[in-house]
């Protein structure tokens, strides 16, 4: 059976100068198939919302629909290192509700670690949730539960203010626990900066090929997704239309007659109709 993964091991991998790849998670038949492909870390996102659920973003996804997805993302991968996102109001009201709802990941659903948005000001709550036994994994620059404050999506930290307000941030995060951090959506060589800066990993999305790992909504890999597709998104394949064309075929030979044809029936006595007296 293999190994799962663990905050130290992923910890490790940075300091051997090895690449993380994480991918999101929403249900146990992508959880298997994505854990069979050897993907470091599966993320759990919010992003759920969007690609799953059909909100219009990521803050209506509720705590109770995370725990459903991350529970069955456990049952789908059981031996895969799983991250928890803690939703919009999970853990801004009190540190006490974050470590509740951190706690939840950990006991109901059976994730690793947990996310979430946030520079300095989530700090205080991240030491609360390392001191509670909640590993945290940070997420700055462009953070989609507070997109509106950010002037919506788009690429943060091109000033040098705000720049070095990433930079300390990250220090922040790193100094208050956190075991790794997520870079949304900055110019390469501020996720160069803040990768060589901290001893964390670093783990971008739109963020360049400095970071330590890489993290994709996999719909967005699979080109599963196409509502909204970020320019840093490399799709690997097009399943999109794959889908269109075998769902059309269904149709027309359902509505043709010719399927199910014998090879996909189940046969029977040839006079049945006899035999039922009919
Ligand atoms: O919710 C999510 O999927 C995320 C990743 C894109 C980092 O936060």
């Amino acid at each position: 059976m293999q190994k799962r993964n663990t905050v130290a091991g992923i910890m490790a991998m940075k300091k051997a100068g090895e690449k993380i790849t994480m991918l999101t998670a929403y249900d146990a038949a992508m959880a298997a198939m994505l854990a069979a492909s050897d993907v470091d870390m599966l993320l759990v996102g919010d992003s759920l919302g969007m690609v799953v659920l059909g909100y219009d973003s990521t803050v209506s996804v509720t705590m109770d629909e995370m725990i459903h997805h991350a529970s069955a993302v456990r049952r789908g991968a059981p031996a895969a290192f799983v991250v928890g996102d803690m939703p919009f109001g999970s853990y801004q009201s009190s540190r006490r509700d974050a470590i509740l709802n951190g706690g939840r990941f950990l006991k109901e659903a059976g994730c690793d670690a947990i996310k979430l948005e946030g520079g300095r000001e989530v700090c205080g709550t991240v030491t609360a949730l390392v001191r509670a036994g909640i590993s945290v994994m940070g997420h700055i620059g462009l953070t989609p539960q507070t997109a509106t404050q950010l002037g919506g999506y788009k690429v943060q930290g091109r000033d040098i203010e705000s720049a070095r307000k990433m930079v300390e941030d990250a220090l922040a995060l790193e100094k208050a626990g956190a075991f790794a951090l997520v870079l949304e959506c900055i110019p390469d060589e501020l996720g160069r900066i803040i990768t060589e800066e901290i001893s964390i990993p670093t783990i971008g999305i739109g963020a360049g090929v400095h970071c330590d790992g890489q993290v994709l909504v996999t719909h967005d890999l699979l080109g599963m997704f196409d509502k909204f597709i970020p320019s840093f998104v490399k799709s690997y394949c097009k399943l999109a239309p794959a889908i269109k064309e075998a769902v059309g075929e269904y149709n027309e030979e359902v509505r043709s007659g010719s399927y199910p044809d014998k090879e996909h029936s189940f046969s029977s006595e040839s006079n049945l109709r006899k035999l039922l007296g009919l």
